[in-house]
């Protein structure tokens, strides 16, 4: 092994093997020296990549080959290392610092890369791995690309204290900065613990792979060891538990491949920043297109429930459609497609599940969604179909009332295009929420069967004739009365559109045209947002 294999090792070696200058130099021997070093710092080291392949895991490089167009990396800063300062870096010093950092291109579309090699001290983040991150990112911000972090990481690196604390600050607040105007996205591929975890938390999308990716801001060691509580890794901060109960991951895959595919889908529908427009592609001729199953898939009793995905399916582009969280509070349906070749985001209740009511998290899950859709000049089209809010202690005493608001907040605020379609029915604060004329929808389109009021025939007559119910000689016969007259007074399909609250009243098979012709005839909305510091959206 010569001097330089030697010290390109992430493992102890002897400061003495530092690669000596040639003592007759020439530009041959320095270029020989370069590509030596470089193609040591590429190949990496043997045994921790046969370590990594051990664990089902692939090494930095490989994720990046498959995330990134072929031949299309630009790598920087691979000969960055820690600073020699004597006994105590001595044999600690590898190049790349654990981190393999530059750009590439994604369907030819620029992005800024990172990924964390667990080969070298175990992907920790020391000052130099942070630095190199800071300097992609800034390129990244500067450049108005996305940025797409993998991580695979011990953490904080232990032997560098506050200054790998400090790394990690310098990343959060870069995010913070970006947030808005870049698309983030970050991938969980091993460990993220401690701090760390607070980066994906910071993105606007995370992905995770089962069986390899955790994430906790405390571990079972130490879970342990301050509670005596006894729990995995899987079951503490596993893909499946962040996919479907935290809600901290908007994508779960079962592998690196499928992982690192979807987050190239997923970047093929945003656009490259805040200024510029989502990549549409040419109209698909929507028009002359009609989608009679929609009303073979939507049953006309209002309580049925059917797939609100179906529904999506329709309405894409070739049927496709990229379901965001769809583990988590899947009784509302996020998701990125293209009608008649515009990137829309579309929200929808989903009857599937808890009959599509709306709740503390699917509030959450879909205004985080608006707010990106909003951040990015992608138009939003609202499905409705929505019972009301969940009643009970459980959700009110969880906060429903502030997470809905958010949810209400992040519609009212949204300046892009905005095309609401109610299928079924809308109940009470749900059909305000849900994207209503009142809140600022552009566009509101209803199916023939809509049913729009305060609350539920039954409920209703309870409440407004109780007294009169309580006196009546039957009733029982007075209260089927009562509903009776409510439905046709109050909650007749075409009490909506006759005051105005609707627009159109549209046969189901012609929404996927509808929704085409009215997102184009909002493509050139423009509405500035009010002059202020920030709103106060209650978090
Ligand atoms: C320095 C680290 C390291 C770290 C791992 N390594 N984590 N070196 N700092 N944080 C090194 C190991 O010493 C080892 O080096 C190599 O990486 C591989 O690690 P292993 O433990 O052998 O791997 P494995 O068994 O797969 O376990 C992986 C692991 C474990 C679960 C991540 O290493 C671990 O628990 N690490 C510590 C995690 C942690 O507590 N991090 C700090 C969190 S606090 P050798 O030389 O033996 O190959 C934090 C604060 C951030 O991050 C704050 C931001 C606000």
């Amino acid at each position: 092994m010569s001097a330089s294999e030697a010290d390109l090792r992430p493992v102890a070696v002897p400061r003495t093997a530092r690669p000596q200058a040639p003592r007759a130099r020439t530009m041959a021997s320095l270029r020989r020296e370069r590509d030596t070093l470089r193609g040591l710092t590429e190949a990496g080291d043997p045994t921790g990549i046969e370590r990594q392949h051990g664990l089902g895991k692939l090494t930095a490089r490989e994720r990046l080959a498959l995330l990134l167009d072929e031949g299309s990396f630009v790598e920087l800063g691979v000969f960055r290392r820690r600073r020699d300062e004597g006994p105590a870096t001595e044999g600690r010093r590898p190049h790349t610092d654990g981190v393999v950092t530059g750009t590439g291109t994604i369907d030819g579309r620029r992005v800024f890369v990172y990924a964390q090699d667990f080969t070298i001290l175990g992907g920790s983040l020391g000052a130099e791995h942070a630095r190199k991150i800071h300097r992609v990112m800034d390129l990244a911000l500067d450049g108005g690309a996305p940025i797409i972090g993998l991580n695979d990481s011990g953490g904080a690196r232990i032997q560098e204290g506050v200054a790998a604390l400090d790394g990690y600050g310098g990343i959060f607040r870069r995010q913070v900065a970006a947030s808005g105007v870049i698309p983030q996205i970050s991938v969980i591929l091993g460990p993220c613990a401690g701090g760390a975890a607070y980066s994906p938390a910071l993105a606007d999308f995370t992905f995770m792979v089962r069986g390899s990716a955790r994430m906790y801001l405390t571990g079972p060691d130490v879970i342990a060891a301050v509670s005596g509580e006894r729990v995995g890794h899987e079951e503490l901060g596993g893909a499946d538990v962040h996919g479907g109960r935290t809600g901290v991951a908007a994508f779960v895959r079962d592998d690196e491949e499928e992982c690192l595919e979807d987050v190239r889908h997923l970047v093929s529908l945003l656009p490259d920043n805040n200024l510029a427009s989502p990549p549409d592609t040419p109209p698909t001729g929507a028009d002359a297109d009609p989608r009679p199953r929609l009303a073979e898939i939507v049953p006309v009793e209002p309580n049925k429930p059917y797939d609100m995905r179906e529904v999506v399916a329709e309405l894409a582009d070739d049927g496709d459609f990229l379901e965001v969280h769809e583990g988590w509070a899947p009784n509302v349906l996020c998701a990125l497609t293209r009608v008649d070749g515009a990137v829309v985001g579309v929200v929808g209740n989903q009857p599937m599940v808890l009959a599509g009511v709306l709740d503390s998290d699917a509030s959450q899950k879909a205004a985080r969604f608006v707010r990106f859709c909003d951040a990015f000049n992608i138009p939003i089209v609202t499905l409705v179909d929505v019972p009301g809010f969940l009643p009970g202690t459980g959700q009110e005493h969880a906060g429903v009332i502030r997470h809905g608001a958010k949810l209400l907040y992040a519609y009212c605020e949204a300046t892009v295009p905005r095309v609401q379609v109610i299928l079924r029915k809308a109940y009470g604060g749900a059909y305000i929420v849900m994207d209503s004329r009142s809140i600022g929808t552009d566009l509101s389109l209803v199916w023939p069967g809509n049913e729009i009021a305060v609350m539920g025939a039954e409920g209703a007559v309870n409440v407004v004739h109780r007294r009169e119910l309580r006196a009546a000689a039957d009733p029982e016969a007075r209260r089927a009365e009562l509903i009776a007259d409510y439905r046709e007074r109050l909650m007749y399909p075409y009490r909506a559109p006759e005051e105005g609250f609707v627009d159109d009243v549209i046969d189901p098979a012609d929404t996927r045209s509808a929704v085409a012709r009215g997102l184009a005839l909002l493509r050139d909305k423009r509405r500035e947002p009010p002059r202020r510091k920030h709103g106060n959206v209650p978090l």
